[in-house]
């Protein structure tokens, strides 16, 4: 797969019910501005009937990502192979697709990957032709097993000044094997945007690190800029999934973007501002 470095990260679209006009014009514009990859889930409530309804035409100009595990929701989570094999069928017809390019485990354990059914359930449905590669979206001690089984093509997870440790943790091996990389909540939800600590519980890690790591950038007109930059210069991250609920994001992020990597010095402070300032439990999170 040849991936834009910006994606459309699909779980807002979906938690927030935007409307089916809203989202024709945020994905039209998206794909307009030469982003490729579409992220999206089979929990995050009706985002992926709103992507393939936006698509249809232009689905062949993307390469489309769902997840499976939650087929009931997100509290409910089902791991046998049936139940996987079943929302992935689901996930076909809510996207009005024959194939998706990417289908990945979601967030399941350790203790369950370390069973293998459910891997061998991606595969059958990679056998029957319904996804063209296999992936395992989430952190920690899950996401270095599954990059050391060598039996996923992807991971997906998260990477944002905020959320750094799957840089020492993941990244290196996943380099080493090839692996395609997806950074998930590239800009840290823009946790910092938010005066006091917000009510929302998805929102509060990122919010209370950002407050503690106090990097200087975050008061200035760059914040989002510098923020996007650094997940997109972290080596091995080859694309980050933003998600928003805008249409006018697309063209704005990509000219965030032109700059280009962020140099070498300001991507060190990042780094050694969160080596001093992290402890073991600021883990990566789901
Ligand atoms: N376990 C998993 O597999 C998992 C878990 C979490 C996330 N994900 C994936 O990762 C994707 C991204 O994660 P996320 O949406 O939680 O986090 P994110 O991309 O870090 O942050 C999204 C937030 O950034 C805001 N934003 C985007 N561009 C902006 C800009 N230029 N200026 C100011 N604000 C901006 C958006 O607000 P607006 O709506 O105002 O643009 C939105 O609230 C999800 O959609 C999903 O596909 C996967």
């Amino acid at each position: 797969m040849e991936t834009s470095i910006l994606g459309f990260g699909g779980s807002e679209i979906g938690y927030q019910r935007i409307s089916a006009r809203t989202v024709a014009r945020l994905l039209g514009s998206a794909l307009d501005a030469g982003l490729n990859v579409i992220d999206t889930a089979e929990c995050y409530e009706n985002s992926e009937q709103l992507i393939g309804k936006a698509l249809g035409a232009r689905r062949s100009q993307v390469h489309l990502f769902t997840k499976c595990g939650h087929g009931g929701g997100w509290s409910r989570a089902d791991w046998r192979p049936s139940a996987l094999l079943s929302s992935i069928e689901r996930s076909l017809r809510r996207l009005a697709t024959d194939h998706v390019d990417l289908i990945q485990l979601h967030s399941c354990s350790l203790a369950q990957l370390r069973k293998g059914d459910v891997i061998a359930a991606l595969e059958r449905a990679r056998e029957r032709g319904w996804v063209r590669y296999v992936g395992y979206s989430g952190d920690g001690e899950a996401a270095r097993y599954a990059i050391q089984c060598g039996r996923f093509d992807t991971l997906q997870t998260s990477i944002s000044i905020a959320d750094q440790q799957a840089l020492d943790l993941t990244l290196p091996p996943a380099r080493e094997r090839g692996m395609g990389v997806i950074a998930k909540r590239p800009l840290a939800n823009v946790a910092w945007r938010y005066p006091r600590k917000p009510a929302e519980p998805y929102y509060q890690d990122y919010w209370s690190r950002l407050r503690a790591l106090d990097y200087g950038f975050l008061k200035g007109d760059a914040a989002v800029a510098t923020a996007l930059r650094f997940t997109l210069s972290v080596p091995g991250v080859h694309t980050a999934i933003v998600g928003t609920t805008k249409p006018d994001r697309w063209q704005a992020n990509a000219a965030l973007l032109s700059a280009g990597a962020l140099p070498a010095p300001e991507m060190e402070r990042i780094r050694a501002r969160w080596r001093q300032v992290s402890d073991a439990s600021w883990e990566g999170q789901t």
